[in-house]
């Protein structure tokens, strides 16, 4: 009986009543995925980017050109406003705000209480919300060091809120779904928030990768390729017995500064000499069937048919350092419609009746020197961000493409040591200092995307309208939207 009652109360002090699943989360063609909050008594609602890679809970509060939804400051009883400046500045954007504290609750996420959370009131910003954006701002799930700083110090983040409020460690897990349908480019998915007790009800195997630095949510990344089209799952068993040794040459680069998982880019950015590499063989086995021009190799345009596309384009794998020994790995598989990113479908009518047109992005992306892991890589799967014990860990999952995982795959030696995965951590009083700017660091990730995705895209598709629609009446093959210089 004992033992009963222990089992019962564990229950009944878990996050269960978090786990009646609703889909809580939606995004735009391009645009990561936002959450409804409430903020301040009396409650305001909003809704935020979930961002894994951002720490600290920014939001909107002062009227925009294109909006007038945004936190009214003066309205909260509950308000605390410390009246300390920060800002974020990026490549192509910044903000300004003051340093705040409120109330924050999830209509969604019945069982985890409404807790106090510092945030910054973004009260000046610069190309910072999108025209199209339906967000005010970000949730940021990443670790303290690299939270926004003020003059009393860290900024606390709302999980670690979260994790004071309950006196015990929060995990949480997204489950990205990708679009509707063929025809409706809303994406829709699942975020919520567990502990060590809550049961997860899918059973799929998990496949786990260590935090190597608890900063942003940094893993190692041991290749990403583009799989052969003749390799099918009967000799992938095959494979998994033997040694597989990574390419060191990559995935000494693929890290050489660092490799993050983020929900707020859209994308797979790669340093640019492997951008080349992978989108080279994708391009190669794409010409086998159809033309499209190098615009959208690059990345620079959308390519759009007037009907959706069956991808017939080969997976890319995406190797991730396991967590269960430091000699093996698992692998990603990412299905095509996971990377050709539909990004837009327009009807317009003609004198004779209705055109649809389905555009299309490259989802992948020459990032500079970094490797970032974007929501496109996650989408149909589910994946764990166990923060205290500094794993994610990723499920197949119900919902959206049919991305797997396969693996473990054993390498001779030790991928910490062989791909230089253990670099000395910069000291505290270094990190410290480095924090403003670390922020920064992300912004331009999350935000360079969103606007590079609406802006060339989606404006140019409205601009546009006219002249693709003759173009696509002159010929049904693929057709590439070409910016005029
Ligand atoms: C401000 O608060 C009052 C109640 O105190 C509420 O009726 C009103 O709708 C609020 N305005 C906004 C913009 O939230
Ligand atoms: C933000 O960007 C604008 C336009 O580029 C610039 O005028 C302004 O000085 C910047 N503000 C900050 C705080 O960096
Ligand atoms: C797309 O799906 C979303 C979510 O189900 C829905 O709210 C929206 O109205 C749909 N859009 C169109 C154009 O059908
Ligand atoms: C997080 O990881 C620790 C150690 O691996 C484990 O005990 C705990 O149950 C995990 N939490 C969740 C929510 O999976
Ligand atoms: C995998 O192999 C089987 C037979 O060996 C073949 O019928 C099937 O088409 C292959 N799958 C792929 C994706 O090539
Ligand atoms: C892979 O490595 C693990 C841990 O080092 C070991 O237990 C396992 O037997 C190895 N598997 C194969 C197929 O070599
Ligand atoms: C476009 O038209 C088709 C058929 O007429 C319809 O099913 C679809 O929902 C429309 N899409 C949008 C975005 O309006
Ligand atoms: C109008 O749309 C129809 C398809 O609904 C297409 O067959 C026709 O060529 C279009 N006409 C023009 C002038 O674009
Ligand atoms: C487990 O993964 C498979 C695909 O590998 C999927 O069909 C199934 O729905 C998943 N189970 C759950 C509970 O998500």
């Amino acid at each position: 009986m004992a033992v009963i009652f222990i089992i019962f109360k564990i229950l009944v002090l878990s996050l269960s009543n978090c786990f009646a699943e609703e889909i809580n989360l939606y995004g735009d063609a391009g645009e990561a995925y936002a959450i409804d909050i409430y903020l301040g008594h009396p409650h305001q609602k909003f809704k935020l980017l979930v961002d894994t890679g951002s720490t600290t809970l920014a939001i909107a509060a002062y009227a925009r050109e294109d909006s007038n939804i945004y936190f009214h400051s003066d309205n909260s009883s509950s308000l605390y406003n410390s009246g300390h400046k920060i800002q974020a500045a990026y490549t192509q954007g910044n903000w300004t705000g003051l340093l705040a504290s409120d109330f924050i609750q999830f209509p969604s996420l019945n069982g985890l209480p409404e807790v106090r959370t510092d945030f910054a009131l973004i009260t000046e910003s610069h190309d910072f919300f999108t025209k199209a954006s339906a967000w005010q701002g970000l949730l940021g799930l990443a670790y303290m060091p690299v939270g926004a700083w003020g003059e009393a110090g860290s900024v606390e983040s709302w999980l670690d809120a979260v994790d004071r409020n309950l006196n015990r460690p929060v995990s949480f897990y997204l489950k990205l779904c990708g679009p509707v349908s063929a025809t409706n480019t809303t994406h829709y998915g699942y975020f919520n928030v567990v502990d060590d007790h809550t049961r997860n009800y899918n059973r799929n195997k998990t496949f786990r990768t260590p935090v190597l630095r608890k900063r942003w949510y940094e893993v190692g990344v041991i290749a990403i390729r583009v799989m052969s089209t003749k390799s099918n799952e009967t000799n992938e068993v095959q494979v998994q017995d033997e040694v597989r040794d990574p390419d060191e040459e990559m995935c000494v680069k693929l890290n050489a500064v660092k490799s993050i998982v983020d929900s707020g880019t859209t994308q797979i950015k790669l340093p640019d000499k492997l951008f080349r590499q992978v989108v080279d063989e994708l391009k190669n086995e794409f010409r086998k069937s159809e033309v499209i021009l190098d615009e959208f190799w690059n990345g620079r345009e959308a390519a759009c048919w007037p009907e959706p596309q069956v991808w017939s384009l080969p997976w890319l794998a995406i190797d991730l350092l396991s967590a269960d020994a430091d000699n093996q790995y698992f692998t990603l598989e990412i299905p095509p419609q996971n990377y050709m990113l539909v990004v837009g479908v327009h009807n317009s009518s003609n004198t004779t009746g209705t055109v649809s047109t389905y555009c299309y992005k490259l989802g992948l992306e020459a990032g500079g020197t970094e490797t970032v892991i974007g929501y496109i890589a996650m989408e149909g799967l589910q994946v764990l961000f166990n923060r205290s014990a500094g794993w994610i860990g990723f499920q197949s999952s119900e919902c959206g493409s049919n991305a797997r995982i396969t693996g473990p795959y054993n390498a001779s030696e030790s991928l910490l040591s062989s791909c230089q995965l253990i670099r000395p951590v910069a000291d505290v009083a270094t990190s410290i200092k480095a924090a403003q700017w670390s922020l920064c660091g992300v912004f331009i990730i999350a935000t360079s995307v969103i606007i590079y995705l609406l802006a060339p895209t989606v404006k140019s598709l409205c601009d546009r309208k006219v002249r693709r629609l003759q173009q696509i009446s002159l010929s049904q093959t693929a057709l590439v939207e070409q910016e005029s210089e």
